[in-house]
C-alpha cells in the first residue's frame, strides 16, 4: 500500500490555471491598503464563509496572530493567556510583542482550553486570551467569552486548525474579537503559506490592513508600526480555488472520520467525539491511548503517517520553560494523543487499513 501522509493538499487543474492567469497578467502582489484583486476575492469568500463583517488576508497564520496582537496594542507588561498544548506559533507571537505568555491547561475530553483554569490564571495584567481550536475541536467559547467579558479581556481565536468547525451553526473565528486562520500546506485548505483574520470590528480590520503593509494607509506616510505581512496574488489565486472546494473537502473529512470511529469503537482508546451542538472540520482525527508510542511506531512502519501533535508542550521548550506552568492535563495529553490522517486523499481502503492496523497492534498487546 502507498504511504498515507498525515496531510496532503487537495489540488486539481483549477489551482494551476488560476495561478497561470496571475503569472500571465503579471500582477504578483499589490501594496495598496485594500490589496490585489485575488486577495480581495479571498477576503470576500472568507468573511462570508465565517460569517463576520470583515476578513483580511496575510502571508501566514503566524502573521495573522501577530497582527491581531499588534492591532490590540499588546506589548511589554501585558499578559496573554493561551494553552501550552498548541503549535508554538501561538506563543511565539506573544513573546515577540514583548508580552508575557501565561499557560492555561486543557480539558482532557477535547484538548481545548479549560475555562476553570483560565479563570484561575487571570491577573490584573491579563489583556488577551487566545483559545485554540486544536485539531478542529471547538474551545468552549460560551464560557471563555463570558470570563473574558467579565475581566475586560480581548479574545483572539486561534482558528488555524479549525476552518469549517461550527458550534450551534456558528463558525469558529466569529466568536472572539478576531479569528486567525492558517493556509499552511497541511491545513484544511492551503495556499502553501497564508493566513486570514476575521472580525466584525471595522477599526481592527483597518488597523490590520495597515499593519500588514508597513503601517501605511496611503502614500508613504506611516501611521502605526507595521511589517510586510501581505499575501501574494499567487497564494490568493490558490486559496480562492481552495475556498470553492471547502464544503466538499469538509464532507470527505467527515466521512473518513465517521468511518474510523465506527471501526475503532470497542478498543481501549479514547476516540474524538462531537457533542450535539458542535461540528468538527476533522482537520485531524486524534485518539488517546496507553500504548501510544508502540502504536505510532507500528503505524509508521507500514507507511501510515500517524503523528503526535504535540509531544513537547510549549512550556517544556527551552525558551518557554522560564515562564513555568501548572498544566497537568497538557502533560497527560502530550504523552497519550495520536493523530490519524483523514484528509480528502485518504480512501475508504486507506481508512480500513489504518483501523485494521490499530486493531491488530492492540489485539496482540491487550
Ligand atoms: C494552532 C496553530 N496556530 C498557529 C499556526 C501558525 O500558522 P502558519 O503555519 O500558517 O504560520 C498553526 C499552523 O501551523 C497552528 O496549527
Amino acid at each position: 500500500m502507498k504511504k498515507i501522509p498525515i496531510g496532503k493538499p487537495f489540488f486539481d487543474k483549477r489551482e494551476i490555471s488560476e495561478v497561470r492567469k496571475v503569472l500571465e497578467e503579471g500582477n504578483l502582489t499589490n501594496s495598496s491598503f485594500k490589496g490585489g484583486s485575488k486577495v480581495r476575492e479571498v477576503e470576500s469568500m472568507m468573511h462570508k464563509f465565517v460569517g463576520t463583517k470583515h476578513a483580511v488576508a496575510l502571508n501566514s497564520g503566524t502573521a495573522a496572530l501577530h497582527a491581531a496582537l499588534l492591532a490590540l496594542g499588546i506589548g511589554k507588561g501585558d499578559e496573554v493567556l493561551l494553552p501550552s498544548f498548541t503549535f508554538l506559533a501561538t506563543a511565539n507571537v506573544v513573546v515577540v510583542t514583548g508580552a508575557t505568555p501565561v499557560f492555561v491547561d486543557i480539558k482532557k475530553d477535547d484538548y481545548t482550553m479549560d475555562p476553570d483554569d483560565l479563570e484561575e490564571k487571570i491577573t490584573e495584567n491579563s489583556k488577551v486570551v487566545i483559545p485554540v481550536h486544536l485539531y478542529g475541536h471547538i474551545a468552549d467559547m460560551r464560557r471563555i467569552k463570558n470570563i473574558a467579558d467579565k475581566n475586560f479581556l480581548h479574545v483572539v481565536e486561534d482558528a488555524c486548525q479549525s476552518l469549517g468547525s461550527t458550534f450551534n451553526g456558528k463558525q469558529t473565528g466569529s466568536f472572539g474579537d478576531m479569528g486567525c486562520f492558517s493556509f499552511y500546506a497541511s491545513k484544511v485548505i492551503t495556499s502553501g503559506e497564508g493566513g486570514v483574520i476575521t472580525t466584525n470590528n471595522k477599526e481592527l480590520a483597518d488597523r490590520i490592513r495597515m499593519i500588514r503593509n508597513h503601517g501605511i494607509l496611503e502614500g508613504y506616510d506611516i501611521k502605526i508600526p507595521g511589517l510586510n505581512l501581505r499575501m501574494t496574488e499567487i497564494c490568493a489565486a490558490i486559496a480562492k480555488i481552495q475556498m470553492e472546494k471547502v464544503k466538499k473537502i469538509l464532507q470527505i473529512r467527515r466521512k473518513n472520520a465517521n468511518a474510523l470511529t465506527r471501526m475503532l469503537e470497542g478498543l481501549d482508546i479514547t476516540l474524538p467525539k462531537e457533542d450535539n451542538n458542535s461540528n468538527y472540520n476533522w482537520y485531524l482525527y486524534t485518539i488517546a491511548m496507553k500504548n501510544r508510542d508502540m502504536v505510532t511506531k507500528k503505524l509508521n512502519s507500514v507507511g501510515i503517517g500517524a503523528t503526535v501533535y504535540y509531544k513537547t508542550p510549549i512550556h517544556k521548550t527551552s525558551l518557554y520553560s522560564i515562564y513555568g506552568a501548572s498544566v497537568p492535563n497538557t502533560e497527560w495529553a502530550a504523552d497519550h494523543v495520536l493523530s490519524l490522517p483523514v484528509h480528502p486523499s485518504v480512501s475508504v481502503k486507506n481508512v480500513n487499513y489504518i483501523a485494521d492496523t490499530i486493531r491488530k497492534t492492540l489485539g496482540s498487546k491487550q
